[in-house]
């Protein structure tokens, strides 16, 4: 174990292909970056993390919990983390634990130290459990390396490693036949390789759709009023078909889901999987974004639609008075030739993979604030891992019907303009939205 007093240069990453064993540092060539020295022994946190490989690699692993966030803000309170295994590799399955939701990681043993070393720059406090010892790492408030206390083992058994999917996901059973009939899953249920990264958005996106319902106070049962959600640029329907299922399958309501699509032979395909696998409540038709007359909407979702697609799609579902607007953008062309180089951003914006990145964020930032001002409680998350897809953010507005002074929507007005302003941002597609004065 690492002594306490050692001194380090703030350890970072080298826990990769660690044997377990505690070795004195090698000095590193003068060439490497200074963040990478380690001088003298094993930081505490450098032990906790070799420990951690070696609990993985001898099976001795219990659990990791990392508590105490700095901040007591943070969206993520807490981390635990299982050992799994899963299509018959061994992985470290991650639970961030924030107050309304859980989302899930599982992490290679080989990425996992680097992974919890990550994490850990926002927790003062780690347990790594193991069936030979429990470690307890105290990290403070300061940029001091912190204490790491060996305890006796509170376990003396390891937990089973199989990894329970069916617990944690809403495609259930029932799931299957509209699963098949999109040709995700085989004859047994199993998820197509090729198809696997799609079938985890569709997980992913019930399971953030289900807490949502919540927030909405929809409940389930079959004596509630029918829900009304449209999905706007549905492509094949695979997450039309989700959202219904939800709402027909998991909460047992009536409802009444529609995709839009501009391509008639998608919509032809689905609404013959949907009539194929008797899915009620569930029709296509095809219709543009911006002009498609629709229903009275409890939910408008739009995924991936295509630049300024997405724009239309908030400002249909603003008009619609949804209840909820989900989107996740796809491309973003809008924004980037507009944005200017505020200070002191200038030369960081130089570089054309910054901007890029700089005016997704912009444009995301800005819908955000567009939906605020329109009266929705809003949220911006990670819908999918990038690992599944480079897509994945997710702008969630679920509509507060508490009432709002002229001040508070000159104040989110305002926010939105000054955004703008700062970025040089002219015209863009959501300004439509503020015209309708009476909102
Ligand atoms: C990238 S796909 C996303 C499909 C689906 N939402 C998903 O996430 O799996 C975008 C879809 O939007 C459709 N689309 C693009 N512009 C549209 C518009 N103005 N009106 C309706 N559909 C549109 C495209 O034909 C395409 O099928």
């Amino acid at each position: 174990m690492g002594s306490p007093g050692a001194r380090t240069t703030g350890f970072s990453l080298p826990v990769r292909g660690f044997t377990g064993r505690e070795t004195k540092a090698t000095p590193t060539p003068l060439s490497e970056p200074r963040r990478l020295r380690i001088i003298g022994r094993l930081s505490p946190t450098a032990t906790i993390l070799q420990q951690l490989a070696s609990a993985c690699a001898d099976d001795t692993f219990v659990r990791l919990t990392l508590s105490s966030p700095r901040d007591a803000d943070a969206d993520v309170q807490r981390i635990v983390a299982r050992l799994v295994e899963i299509q018959g590799a061994r992985c470290l399955s991650f639970t961030l634990r924030e107050p309304k939701r859980d989302t899930t990681h599982n992490v290679s043993l080989a990425d996992a130290p680097a992974f919890v070393e990550r994490q850990l720059r926002s927790f003062r406090a780690a347990m790594l459990a193991t069936t030979a010892a429990d470690w307890q790492l105290q990290l403070g408030d300061g940029d001091g390396a912190g204490k790491l206390i060996r305890h006796k083992p509170s376990h003396k058994a390891k937990p089973a490693r199989a990894h329970d999917e069916s617990k944690k996901t809403f495609l259930g059973a029932d799931a299957t036949p509209w699963l098949q009939a999109l040709d995700l899953v085989d004859q047994q249920g199993r998820t197509k390789p090729k198809l696997a990264d799609k079938k985890t958005q569709i997980d992913r996106f019930v399971e953030i759709l289900a807490h949502l319902a919540q927030d909405c106070g929809w409940q389930p049962g079959a004596d509630q009023p029918t829900l009304r959600l449209v999905d706007v640029g549905c492509g094949k329907g695979h997450l039309t078909f989700a959202a219904w299922h939800l709402v027909a399958n998991v909460l047992r309501r009536p409802v009444d889901a529609l995709g839009v699509e501009v391509r008639h032979e998608l919509v032809e395909q689905a609404n013959a999987r949907a009539a194929a696998v008797g899915a009620q409540g569930l029709r296509f038709v095809a219709g543009d974004i911006g002009t498609v007359p629709l229903p009275d909407v409890d939910a408008l979702v739009a995924l991936h639609a295509c630049n300024t697609a997405t724009d239309i799609a908030i400002r249909r579902g603003v008009a619609a008075r949804a209840r909820l607007i989900v989107v996740a953008p796809c491309c973003h062309q809008e924004v980037r030739p507009q944005l200017g180089s505020p200070a002191p951003l200038g030369p960081v914006l130089r570089h054309g993979f910054m901007a890029e990145r700089m005016a997704e964020w912009a444009t995301d930032g800005l819908r955000a604030l567009a939906l605020e001002w329109a009266g929705y409680r809003t949220k911006v998350i990670e819908f999918v891992s990038s690992e599944h897809t480079g897509k994945n953010v997710m702008i969630a507005g679920v509509r507060d019907d508490a009432p709002r002074t002229d001040a508070q929507r000159a104040e989110a007005r305002a926010r939105y303009d000054a955004f703008k302003a700062f970025f040089g941002i002219g015209a863009q597609s959501l300004d439509p939205l503020f015209a309708d004065a009476t909102r």
